[in-house]
């Protein structure tokens, strides 16, 4: 039976990979990639570190491109591979245009869907968007829901989805398998000039709702740190969109205690973030790694979809004005008790092993003689 896992950008990538991994080796299941090319350098530096290649590439992105203009082309090129390869079922994962529109454009075929990290949610439209309602309407139209906690699970079966609905865990856990290891060297050549004996903190920060007045308060908070705590530096690999550089570059730029820096591939992200003191990012991936690997992390967002985190006490959420920013840093960097409740909680996103879970699900539900595809055909 032929799996069609549909990706396309940097996030989606990290963690679809390992499970791309997972069914290539499993018995019973075709494994098949297409990726829309959303994004494409941050995409391909994925692609790299795992080594896969994929079946189909719509290579659909555009500067400055819009959310309609990705999900357009998404719908329709979809459409057309699915009508050249007849998967059983499409994989999406989370909660990007990519991974909507892939949803929509394989209802419009009846094809079922499974979608990987289902059931987040802040019940606030705008925040993050325009990914809650990407989410949130995926798993509408999903027949699978890979969901990473209970509490995800719990929010789908708020909602009335209550069939086919697993937690698993979630897989950017198992991409660690691949990336971190003791003594690795850094790919980059500035990341490579980085002194990480220096108290280093980890900065990315790209989301849309941040773009313009909130990423400048962020970056205004940057150096009010640098200025307080001279003996810190920030590393701060900057997302490739222009709307993140001209900001970011133009507030940050020649400062002797920050690095800005291109985008890292994952390997060297997630040994970075193993090297540094905290983090500080309005990612949404980087709030589950980071646990993982005892570091705090600083959440530049007024609200998230992750609140595990939170709870286990590994990450604050601290908006995105710039005196709250620099006081919740300030408490990490002076105060011992502070930095290590953070640091010693738990991670609560899983054991590394949601790929394995979810393709053992996915050869159960599609053997031979089973009829459950959740699906009109
Ligand atoms: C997208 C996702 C967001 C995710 C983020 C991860 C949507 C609506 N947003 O947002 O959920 O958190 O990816 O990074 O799906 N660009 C390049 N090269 C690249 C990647 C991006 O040049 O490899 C530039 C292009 O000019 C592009 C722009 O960045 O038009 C924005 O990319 P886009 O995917 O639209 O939005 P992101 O903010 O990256
Ligand atoms: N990441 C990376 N290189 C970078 C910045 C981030 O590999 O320069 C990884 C990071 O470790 C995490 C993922 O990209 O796995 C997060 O992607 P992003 O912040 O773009 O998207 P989000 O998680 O917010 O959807």
């Amino acid at each position: 039976m032929k799996v069609l896992s549909v990706f396309g950008t940097r996030p989606e990538a990290i963690k679809m990979c390992p499970l791309v991994l997972e069914l290539q080796k499993t018995e019973g299941i075709e494994s098949i990639v297409c990726v829309t090319g959303q994004h494409r350098q941050m995409l391909d530096q994925v692609l790299d570190v795992f080594g896969i290649h994929p079946e189909y590439d719509l290579n659909i992105m555009k500067a400055r491109q819009t959310l309609a203009s990705i999900t357009t082309a998404v719908v329709e090129g979809l459409g057309e591979v699915i009508d050249q390869c007849h998967p059983a079922i499409v994989l999406v994962h989370g909660d990007t245009t990519t991974s909507f529109a892939a949803a929509l454009g394989a209802f419009y075929k009846q094809t079922a869907v499974g979608h990987v990290e289902a059931g987040l949610r802040t019940y606030n439209k705008y925040s993050p968007y325009p990914e809650e309602m990407n989410r949130v309407l995926t798993g509408r139209i999903a027949d699978f829901h890979f969901a990473p906690t209970i509490r995800n699970k719990e929010a789908l079966e708020r909602e009335g989805i209550c069939k086919n609905v697993y937690v698993t865990g979630n897989t950017v856990i198992d991409a660690f398998a691949t990336t971190v290891r003791d003594g690795y060297e850094f790919r980059d050549e500035a990341l490579r000039q980085v002194d990480f004996s220096r108290r280093t903190i980890l900065l990315t920060a790209h989301r849309r709702e941040n773009l313009g007045r909130p990423l400048e308060q962020i970056c205004d908070a940057v150096l009010e740190i640098c200025k307080q705590t001279p003996d810190v530096q920030f590393v701060y690999p900057v997302h490739l969109n222009p709307a993140v550089r001209e900001t970011v570059f133009a507030k940050l730029a020649d400062h002797p205690q920050i690095h800005l820096i291109d985008p890292l591939d994952v390997q060297d992200m997630h040994n970075a973030m193993a090297r540094s003191f905290f983090v500080m990012t309005d990612s949404g991936g980087m709030q589950e790694e980071a646990p993982h690997l005892g570091k705090p992390v600083l959440v530049l967002r007024t609200e998230t979809e992750r609140p595990e985190a939170v709870e286990a006490g590994t990450a604050k959420v601290v908006g995105v004005e710039t005196n709250e920013i620099t006081e919740q840093a300030l408490k990490l960097l002076n105060c011992p008790e502070s930095y290590r409740e953070m640091a010693t909680a738990k991670n609560p996103y899983g054991d590394g092993n949601a790929s394995r879970r979810i393709a053992a699900i996915l050869r159960e539900e599609f053997s031979e003689g089973k009829s459950n595809k959740g699906c009109a055909q």
